[in-house]
């Protein structure tokens, strides 16, 4: 009986070594080297958020073969609160950049919003994206908010870096 509980004891503590060191690993694993995998949250809500600014890029515009149409910048409060105060964004900052298909209205007498082409988003998180400033990146298809981007630095980062000074943001609140 004795010898019985011993080895069970035994037992649960090599499965309780063997958990804790494997759930350290898991933990350790995501903040780290796991980074870019960390997903950036699908941004629910987001047209219910401080609208920041609009612009229209057109045809003859260098980029408008990827962000040409109208797109409309959102920030959720916190990321508000640094845009203004010119302060870096704290984790939880959320940005949106909804871009539009450029529309006409029935009697051709107004441009107006067409469909959603894509929503680019930034996330700021400093342990999920340290390779890229604490910023996640993504893409969600205007069709069915299917993830596209794969490689942040390349598709994101590398030219939102020219604006290092203002933590990687480009817009200013339109008062
Ligand atoms: C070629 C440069 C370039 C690339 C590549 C780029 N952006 Fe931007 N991004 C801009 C510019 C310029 C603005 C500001 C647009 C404006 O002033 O209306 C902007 C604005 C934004 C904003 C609003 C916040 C801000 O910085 O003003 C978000 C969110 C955003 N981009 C996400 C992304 C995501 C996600 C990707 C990758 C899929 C990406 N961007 C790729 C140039 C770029």
């Amino acid at each position: 009986m004795k010898v019985k509980l011993i080895g069970a004891l035994a037992v649960s503590l090599i499965v309780a070594t063997f958990l804790s060191v494997f759930g350290f690993a898991a933990a350790k694993d995501e903040g780290t080297s796991n980074a870019q995998l960390q997903k950036v949250d699908y941004p629910t809500g987001y047209r219910h958020w401080t609208h920041v600014k609009s612009m229209n890029l057109l045809d003859n515009h260098p980029i408008a073969d990827i962000f040409g149409g109208l797109h409309h910048i959102y920030a959720n409060d916190l990321a508000l609160e640094a845009m203004e105060k010119g302060t870096p964004y704290p984790d939880g900052a959320v940005l949106v950049f909804d871009l539009l298909e450029v529309s006409t209205d029935a009697e051709e007498t107004a441009t107006v919003e067409g469909a959603r082409i894509r929503l680019d988003v930034m996330q700021k998180n400093e342990k999920l994206w340290p390779d890229t400033s604490g910023w996640g990146y993504e893409t969600f298809k205007g069709t069915n908010n299917e993830r596209i981007i794969s490689d942040p630095i390349a598709s994101c980062h590398g030219c939102h870096a020219s604006k290092v000074d203002s933590d990687f943001v480009f817009s200013n609140f339109r008062e």
